[in-house]
């Protein structure tokens, strides 16, 4: 039987103590933290995605600004936006949800966010700081994994770390968040010639490959504790991890659920970037 990490709880805890740092920082300042989120097109789960990060800034205090913007916006239009909110002193992060409609450059659109501004940590300075773990900016996933970790007490130092997908957004940063931990960090992928030799050596597996209930109980060592950040949707419309929760569960000695895992802290440490951003806005 695995411990289950409670995502939900785990992120109520750091989200009070970021809303409480936040306070402290604007009756100090007079600076309130400020987020735009802007989307384009109007896919069912960025919606949610972008209505949860709302949530979550009005709950911790900050300014929270969506710009909902046309599934036929241009690039320009987009950029326009871009430069009105990097010159916009009340606003210290901007995070344009993805995916973004085909006809948009993504690699343009998210260059063209000032790294100073850039709470997802996705332009080229903030990944090429956080290779070189020299950074202010957390990249938002890997880091709420990093932090359920701590929160559990799990030691990272010298384990076999074992990452299954090797997204910008998830699998590169996390492997990277983990060696700097000191694990020994092994990144599968498509290719990856017997996942299941390789999957079976972690003591920590981070799965986020984007297929429904793709690791099975017989993927995983004994013992293992097992990080599912997939987010799927079953034809039934329920939502499911990476991870096979049934058939993995019992050999594991920790895991998180999906919902309820890893999702929640996510959208914390965005809040925990957008105070970071706020403060280094006035030199804090
Ligand atoms: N789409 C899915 N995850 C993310 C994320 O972390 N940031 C942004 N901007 N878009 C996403």
């Amino acid at each position: 039987m695995a411990k289950i990490i409670d995502g939900k709880k785990i992120a109520a805890k750091v989200r009070a103590d970021i809303k409480e740092r936040a306070a402290t920082f604007a009756s100090e300042t007079g600076v309130v933290p400020g987020l735009a989120v802007i989307i384009v097109g109007e896919d069912p789960a960025s919606k949610v995605y972008v209505r949860n990060k709302h949530r979550a800034c009005v709950e911790a205090g900050y300014r929270s600004d969506i710009y909902e913007m046309s599934a036929d916006t241009t690039e320009a239009e987009l950029l326009t936006k871009i430069e009105e909110l990097k010159a916009d002193t009340g606003i210290h992060g901007i995070l344009v949800q993805l995916p973004l409609p085909s006809h948009l450059d993504e690699k343009a659109v998210l260059e063209a966010i000032p790294p100073e501004k850039d709470v997802d940590a996705f332009h080229v300075v903030n990944t090429g700081k956080i290779m070189l773990g020299d950074y202010s900016f957390l990249p938002c996933t890997p880091a709420g994994v990093m932090k359920m970790l701590e929160y559990e007490n799990i030691d990272i130092s010298g384990k076999e770390c074992v990452i299954v997908g090797r997204s910008n957004i998830v699998g590169k940063p996390m492997a990277m968040l983990l060696l700097h931990a000191n694990g020994t960090v092994t990144v599968c992928h498509s290719r990856t010639k017997n996942l299941s030799e390789v999957t079976r050596r972690a003591d920590i597996l981070v799965v986020a490959i984007g297929k429904a209930d793709f690791i099975t109980g017989d993927m995983v060592k004994p013992g293992a504790v097992v990080i599912d950040v997939g987010m799927n949707r079953r034809d039934d419309g329920r939502l499911t991890g990476d991870v096979d929760f049934d058939s993995v569960e019992p050999v594991a000695s920790a895991i998180t659920p999906v919902p309820g895992g890893v999702g929640p802290m996510t959208i914390t440490i965005l809040l925990e970037n957008t105070l970071t951003a706020a403060k280094e806005s006035i030199g804090k």
